[in-house]
């Protein structure tokens, strides 16, 4: 009996190895968050290390990815992560949307919980330092600076309740 089990376990593994999800790695940043914000190098560098792949359209792939149930569990991480939150779509965003989003990226990086601890625990990398954290948060005030300076404050609210819920 367990070892007709096992047998099955092992052919339902065998099987889902043929299921790709699609990757993510179009590359478009037509509307990235530099074309309308100044980024610097520097920025530019510890985004991309600590978030673009789970909130960009290229996702770097590590081999394991490719092998299920990982691939499963990674692809649910980025469609999860894009959808709240992406770097290269970032100046299609209504100007409300802008400002909540630098100001959740504050919040997230303040309270570590950006990067996901499970993606540090591989890509140690992508830990930030202190100095670093206190790049990208005076980097995403310095940009909710210029959007207060040049929209009026009524235009940054966000109207529709699912959207102040970040949705
Ligand atoms: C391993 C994937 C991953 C990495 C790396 C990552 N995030 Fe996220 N992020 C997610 C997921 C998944 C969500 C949505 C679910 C959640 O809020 O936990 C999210 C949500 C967010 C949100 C929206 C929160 C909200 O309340 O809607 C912001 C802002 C954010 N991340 C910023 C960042 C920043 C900044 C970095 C880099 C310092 C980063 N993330 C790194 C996966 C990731």
């Amino acid at each position: 009996m367990i070892k007709k089990i096992l047998m099955v376990l092992l052919l339902a593994l065998i099987v889902i190895q043929f299921i790709r999800p699609t990757k993510n790695n179009s590359g478009e940043k037509l509307n990235d968050i530099s074309t309308k914000y100044k980024m610097s190098d520097t920025v530019r560098l510890v985004f991309d290390k600590a978030c673009a792949d789970c909130h960009s359209n290229s996702t770097k792939y590590p081999w394991y990815a490719s092998v299920q149930p990982v691939a499963f569990w990674l692809n649910d991480h980025v469609m999860d992560g894009k959808r709240h939150f992406n770097l290269n779509e970032f100046a299609s965003y209504r100007i409300g949307k802008q400002n909540k989003k630098l100001e959740e990226c504050i919040e997230q990086i303040e309270e570590g919980e950006m990067p996901l601890s499970s993606y540090t625990l591989i890509h140690k990398e992508a830990v930030l330092s202190e100095n670093e954290k206190t790049t990208l948060i005076k980097w995403c005030k310095s940009v909710m600076d210029t959007i207060h300076a040049n929209y009026p404050e009524d235009s940054l609210k966000l109207k529709r309740p699912q959207q102040a819920a970040g949705k």
